[in-house]
């Protein structure tokens, strides 16, 4: 078709995929072009916006290393990983709740035994972090594996630091055969997702920070339930109702106790005030339904 108007191109693009087979492939396509059509429309996008976003994409783009993904990291801004972890983990009450992944996670972070430290000799206030995982129904889940991660003392991943060897803040625990985990660590803080690329700009031109309240990520795997990827947050945070990336839920919000110096929960003599965390999770099986 020849002479398209700002009325009929959407239609003629949509008709030259009629023939794509992947089903799901020509859904996602149709369902995106009409949007992005709709939306130029409808703000009536001048060409100066429309390179100013080919412009901001690129930087984007450019901004992306192996330890920096600022495409997650405008997703996130945007509320956008968020909705899509809300409408692919919904869960039946009583389950621990999914959120964001978020960019720091690293595979293959080492193995943590009973009681390890996953943030040997950082500067820090000592956390003594423990649970259990069960299943829906109240039941043991055995063995599950909790790949765990966190920011340290100034608010920094492992990954951003260069000048790092081995791994910090970071581990893979197993639960005992009664379900039941823990380890030690340092109490992380709240910190500022990465601002010095082009999502903080976008960030600064709308007036908003890019604060996240203090939390502990987790991944959760265990044979028969569904993976869980979330974390738990610290009661009276001053970020909690403004994350950067939308990430809180309240029934992640747990009490980070405090306690002064004393026999720790490991049984060790700390000279130092310490902080205690305790709480469980609850995973959803496999065989539940995603709707
Ligand atoms: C995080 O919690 O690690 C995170 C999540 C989203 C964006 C940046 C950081
Ligand atoms: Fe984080």
């Amino acid at each position: 078709m020849q002479n398209l108007d700002e009325h009929t191109i959407t239609q003629e693009v949509l008709s030259r995929m009629t023939g794509t087979e992947d089903k799901r492939l020509h859904h996602v396509f149709s369902s995106l072009i009409q949007h992005l059509h709709d939306f130029a429309r409808e703000v009536h996008l001048t060409e100066q916006e429309w390179e100013k976003g080919i412009e901001f994409l690129t930087s984007v783009g450019q901004t992306c290393s192996p330890v920096r993904q600022e495409f997650i990291l405008l997703s996130d801004i945007l509320g956008f990983s968020t909705l899509v972890t809300a409408q692919n983990h919904r869960k039946p009450q009583g389950c621990t709740e999914a959120t964001v992944f978020g960019p720091f996670h690293v595979a293959d972070a080492p193995a943590i035994e009973p009681w390890g430290n996953i943030s040997p000799n950082m500067p820090g206030k000592p956390w003594f972090v423990s649970g259990t995982v069960r299943g829906l129904d109240g039941e043991v889940v055995p063995n599950a594996m909790l790949e765990v991660w966190q920011a340290d003392e100034e608010g920094f991943y492992d990954v951003q630091k260069s000048d790092l060897e081995a791994a910090q803040g970071r581990g893979i625990i197993r639960a005992d055969a009664q379900g039941y985990f823990n380890f030690q660590t340092i109490v992380p803080v709240a910190y500022p997702i990465p601002d010095d690329g082009p999502v903080g700009r976008v960030l600064r031109a709308l007036d908003r920070h890019p604060w996240r309240p203090a939390h502990l990520h987790f991944m959760v795997h265990a044979d028969g339930y569904q993976r869980l990827v979330t974390h738990i947050f610290k009661q009276g945070d001053e970020y909690l109702d403004s994350d950067a990336v939308f990430g809180v839920r309240s029934s992640l919000i747990e009490e980070w106790v405090m306690h002064d110096a004393g026999i720790a929960p490991d049984g060790s003599y700390s000279a130092q005030p310490f902080c205690t965390l305790n709480f469980d999770i609850v995973l959803n099986p496999s065989s539940a339904e995603v709707n």
